[in-house]
């Protein structure tokens, strides 16, 4: 299992969001976040120059999955997330040692997207 977490843009959400529905990848959270990408201005201040570390608003998706739905996880984030323009954000793939789904107490595979299921079960 992973725990991938994706930062970007908040106009690009509902692309993503779509292909993500249609890959059939199910349960995520999404947050709004602040976010810097590495860019920095100078600016002219009057004892010198000092470098202005900007904050740029970021939507944060964190999306639990299986091993079988990574690869087109993340291919749904690439394609939906994507306008080649720098600060379309990034995305982490994290390991994860457990999961539960606390009304039933099912845990792991059985408590993420799974590999295989009934689409009607989701
Ligand atoms: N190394 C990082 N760790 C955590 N969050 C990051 C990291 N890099 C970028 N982010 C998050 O992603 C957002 C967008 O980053 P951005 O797309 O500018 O990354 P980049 O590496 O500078 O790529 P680009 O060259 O396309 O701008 C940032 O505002 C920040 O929220
Ligand atoms: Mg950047």
């Amino acid at each position: 299992m992973k725990l991938i977490v994706a930062i970007i843009r908040p106009e690009k959400l509902n692309d993503v969001l779509e292909r993500l529905y249609r890959a059939e990848v199910r349960g995520l959270t999404v947050s709004r976040v602040m976010g810097h990408g590495g860019e920095t201005e100078q600016v002219e201040t009057y004892r010198g120059t000092t470098v202005k570390v900007e904050l740029h608003e970021k939507v944060r998706l964190e999306i639990g999955v299986s091993d079988s739905f990574v690869d087109i996880t993340v291919g749904a984030l690439l394609a939906g997330a994507h306008t080649g323009a720098v600060g379309d954000g990034k995305v982490f793939v994290l390991p994860v040692e457990s999961v539960y789904r606390i009304r039933t107490g099912e845990r792991d595979e059985a408590a993420v997207t799974p590999a295989l299921t009934d689409p009607t079960a989701r």
